[in-house]
């Protein structure tokens, strides 16, 4: 390897250290609308879980506003992480232990619509 490109690779790694990291690379504003369509009947425009179907519903759906979450789906003994809440909104909580109700998404919205809800979801925790 040459020590030019070494060293543009050192100071890339040294940029991607620095760099603040995004919780994701998801568009808040650009998960708004599939969430209103497909989520907030029962999670709630506001995330609480108070939406007109979430309500009724035990287990309640997660009130995202306090940002805590329930299903470790890779093991790594953090919940909630990006990778977890990408897993239950594609394949269901139903697929970890929870709820079936929190149906499996993944036929119904494409790769980017769920890093947008996300980051929409994340965006309701003041
Ligand atoms: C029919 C009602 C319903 C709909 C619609 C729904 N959910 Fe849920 N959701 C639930 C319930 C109930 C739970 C709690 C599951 C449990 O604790 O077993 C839940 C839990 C969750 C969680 C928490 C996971 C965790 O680890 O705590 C996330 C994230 C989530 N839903 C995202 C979504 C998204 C995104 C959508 C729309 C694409 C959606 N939900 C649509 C009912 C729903």
């Amino acid at each position: 390897m040459s020590r030019r490109l070494a060293s543009t690779i050192a100071i890339a790694a040294l940029a991607a250290l620095l760099a603040p990291t995004p919780a994701t690379g998801g568009d808040a504003e650009a998960g708004k609308t599939p969430f209103a369509s497909f989520c907030s009947s029962c999670h709630g425009m506001g995330g609480k879980g108070d939406g007109p179907v979430g309500a009724a519903l035990q287990p309640p759906p997660r009130d995202f506003t306090q940002g805590d979450f329930k299903f470790d789906t890779d093991d790594d003994g953090k919940a909630g992480t990006d990778v977890d809440l990408k897993n239950v909104i594609t394949n269901g909580a139903g697929a970890y232990g929870g709820s079936m109700l929190m149906a499996p998404w993944g036929a119904m919205l494409s790769p980017e619509d769920v890093e947008n809800i996300i980051a929409y979801i994340r965006s309701l925790k003041p």
